[in-house]
């Protein structure tokens, strides 16, 4: 049985990989500092050391026995990273040096790192591929592109064997009890909306896509997290440097999200057509085959099951 580290594990996707990781046979420490997780959602047979990355020392004590990292603890808000750039700086890149410097100093041999389609920025076709030109448009999406390079570059200097995973949209719940808390998301965005009793706003109608609303790839975050495990059983199976988008392969525009939710929530949501917001690509949907290939693994589930399983966990 191998043991693994989780950083950032009481987080929203955190605690769906916590229980998929233990489920594989694997033993879990997770590593959190609580500022946006729940300690609650850490399951009770996985350890807690609640402690920040940023804290090598601790890092490093955490590291003990440890084979892999599974690597989520990072601030995610696009919006707040332009206004705290620093910040960004501070906790995802700081993060990753941090930990990358105590996996070094014990030779842990295995990471899986959390990125994101945020460092694709705007790009010029869809889907996308991996090998498509990196071009982010905010200090967080430029964290995650540093991240992946740190990562690169130390695995280039000894063995270290790994993956990033460029996560799409992600959505859903794996039980009630794990929604998204936070409110980034266009899904969550949506219920809050109905919850105050407002319209739900969709933001530019006029992008060149079939309806005109914007088109993203939304993954269950259940099969997000099943990704995790398929990864970590890469890099501890062979010595792999590589870069893998997580998606579904198929576009939904924000219209037919709003669809999907008239149709969970039984009447019309009674969206609303506003103005385009500044650094939205018309569509960006993810080239799935090269994960599909690695990892022989794909998503099961579609949108009908992601908005209804937010539904079910909105709190
Ligand atoms: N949710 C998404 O749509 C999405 C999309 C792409 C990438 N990601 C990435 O996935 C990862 C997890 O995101 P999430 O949606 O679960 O967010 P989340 O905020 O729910 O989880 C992040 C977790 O990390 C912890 N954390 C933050 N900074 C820390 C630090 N310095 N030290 C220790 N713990 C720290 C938080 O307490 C929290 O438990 C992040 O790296 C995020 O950038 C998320």
């Amino acid at each position: 049985m191998s043991r693994w580290l989780l950083t950032g594990g009481a987080g929203y996707i955190g605690s769906h990989v916590a229980r998929d990781l233990l489920t594989s046979g694997r033993e879990v420490v997770v590593l959190d500092d609580l500022s946006s997780g729940i300690r609650e959602r850490v399951p009770g047979d996985a350890e807690l050391v609640v402690a920040s990355v940023l804290d090598t020392e601790a890092v490093r004590r955490a590291l003990e026995g440890v084979t892999g990292v599974v690597h989520l603890a990072a601030k995610k808000a696009v919006g707040e990273s332009v206004e705290m750039p620093l910040m960004y700086y501070r906790e995802n890149v700081g993060g990753v040096t941090s930990l990358l410097q105590a996996m070094d100093d014990v030779g842990t041999p295995c990471m899986v790192y959390s990125s994101s389609a945020a460092v694709y920025g705007e790009p010029p076709w869809s889907p996308i591929s991996e090998d498509s030109p990196l071009a982010p448009l905010s200090p967080y999406g430029e964290t995650k592109v540093i991240g992946e390079w740190m990562v690169r570059d130390v695995a280039a200097a000894r063995e270290l064997s790994w993956v990033a995973l460029r996560y799409f949209n992600v959505a859903g719940a794996g039980s009630p009890d794990l929604g998204d808390p936070s409110v980034n998301n266009l899904i969550p965005m949506v219920f809050r909306a109905l919850d105050q009793g407002e319209a739900p706003q969709i933001f530019g109608t006029d992008y060149p896509t079939p309806d005109g609303s914007c088109i993203r790839d939304y993954i269950h975050v259940s099969d997000l997290s099943a990704a995790h495990v398929a990864a970590a059983d890469l890099v501890e199976r062979e010595l792999v440097g590589v870069a893998l988008n997580v998606g579904t392969g198929v576009g939904s525009s924000v219209a037919e999200v709003m669809d999907a939710v008239s149709s969970v929530v039984g009447r019309d949501v009674g969206a609303v057509a506003v103005g385009r917001r500044a650094g939205d690509p018309p569509e960006l949907v993810a080239q799935v085959e090269r994960a599909q290939e690695m990892l022989g693994w794909s998503a099961q589930r579609g949108l009908a099951d992601m908005v209804e399983s937010a539904y079910a966990a909105r709190r």
